[in-house]
């Protein structure tokens, strides 16, 4: 019985046209026509032709229309968040790197909920240093096989951290500590889970449950990817307590559904200078109305939600939409900007994705800057790095050495660095 489900789900993946039977298209000449909302239109139909019409009254619009009809609404309530170093090692990564181990303690005066911030700071760095954030999936012990890496406290409600699945160092390859360290980079993660367990029935311990409009069943109430958001700012807030850090050089990077929340990170929350998405497809970086790979229909029933409740009406119904992935992308503007696909990764459309990007592009042309100023995608590992970047590598959906070094490479362009830094 057993072998029969696996063989049928592995003939699933590997033929597009059975995926296709089940509503998911992998068939570029299946794509169909769309229109894409105007970015630089607003919604009572103004031209916007300067950078201070889309800072006054275009990119506000579309920042409320995410947050009503997509990600839901964060709350502008305060929730008391303490601070605790609770290791340090300054002779980390052969000597390159002190580590710090922080704990955060997130209450509302009667509930509290904890977090662990993994954080590498490079030792040769006179002055302050750009610095990655970013989260991590399995917690921080999976990162890097050290056994003084301390357990992220909700680990043991999404899963036991010595299951095989989640060892220590288990993503280690995910994580370029070293490399980052070498290019004069601070690096700072913490596990999602830590910030709202993704796992089905344990919103309780998640930090939306802080909140004293916990549960109110609203069409715009915040889920999963509103708080992984949301906890990406409160990083980056400890982060500006840190001498050794420098937080106007600040990279928020994501992996796939956490591409979706580092962008809507970036979205609403300016201190983050250069946002990058990682194979983060459909409510991401992919547009909705190409019909290709993942759709609404499938993401929006994910549980535990990740979508606010409205954003369910445009399953099947994407033309509908009042807005599309370039929008968000396009709130990121002036700063730079990076998106990034695998080729094999189908189910997050990286022909999407790019798309995506490019057109957001008018939004950067208002400041003087550059979009990725073509339509025909770029061959495998050849960035494109103006102010929107965009790469596409073979393989999978993952994180690897090449995105990384593409990543430092686009800040440290940005930044003015010198990449031998
Ligand atoms: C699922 C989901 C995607 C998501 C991915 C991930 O595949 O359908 O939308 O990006 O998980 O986060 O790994």
């Amino acid at each position: 019985m057993k072998k029969t489900v696996t063989a049928a789900l592995f003939l699933m993946l590997s033929c597009p046209n059975i995926q296709a039977q089940n509503g998911i298209n992998y068939d570029e000449s299946k794509v169909g026509d769309y229109t894409l909302p105007r970015v630089l239109v607003s919604n009572s139909g103004t031209l916007i032709t300067t950078s201070k019409q889309w800072e006054k009254l275009r990119r506000p619009e579309i920042l409320e229309t995410f947050s009503s009809q997509m990600y839901g609404r964060t709350p502008k309530e305060k929730i008391q968040v303490t601070y605790d170093l609770l290791d340090e090692n300054k002779l980390d990564l052969n000597g390159k790197a002190t580590r710090r181990q922080v704990k955060f303690t997130f209450s509302n005066g009667i509930k509290k909920i904890e977090a662990i911030l993994l954080m590498y700071l490079p030792n040769n760095v006179k002055g302050k240093s750009p610095v990655i954030i970013g989260y991590n999936f399995k917690g921080n012990h999976s990162t890097r096989k050290d056994s003084t890496i301390l357990y992220s406290p909700s680990l043991h409600l999404v899963k036991e951290p010595t299951h095989p699945d989640w060892e220590r160092g288990c993503q280690s390859s995910r994580w370029s500590f070293e490399d980052m360290i070498d290019r004069g980079y601070a690096v700072a993660t913490m596990c999602y889970h830590d910030i709202f367990p993704d796992k089905k029935g344990l919103k309780d311990h998640s930090i939306v449950s802080l909140f004293s409009d916990y549960n109110t069943n609203k069409s715009d109430e915040w889920q999963a990817i509103g708080a992984w958001a949301w906890g990406s700012s409160r990083i980056l807030d400890y982060l500006e307590t840190q001498k050794e850090v420098d937080t106007r050089k600040s990279v928020l990077m994501g992996h796939s559904r956490q591409g979706k929340a580092a962008l809507w990170a970036g979205a609403q929350d300016k201190r983050f200078k250069i946002v990058i998405s990682n194979d983060s497809g459909e409510g991401g970086a992919a547009l909705s109305r190409r019909n290709f790979g993942e759709t609404i229909e499938k993401v929006s029933s994910i549980t535990p939600a990740w979508f606010a409740p409205a954003y369910s009406q445009y399953a099947k119904n994407e033309d509908k939409l009042p807005f599309d992935q370039h929008e968000l992308i396009a709130l990121m503007a002036p700063r730079p900007v990076y998106v990034a696909s695998a080729e094999e990764d189908l189910w997050a459309d990286p022909k999407g994705e790019f798309l995506s990007a490019y057109h957001a592009g008018p939004v950067y042309e208002l400041f003087g800057l550059q979009g990725l100023g073509t339509t025909t995608m770029p061959g495998n590992h050849q960035p494109i790095m103006n102010d929107v970047g965009y790469h596409i590598r073979a393989g999978k959906h993952d994180v690897t050495a090449f995105d990384w070094k593409s990543f430092m490479n686009f800040a440290d362009k940005h930044f003015k660095r010198s990449s031998d830094n």
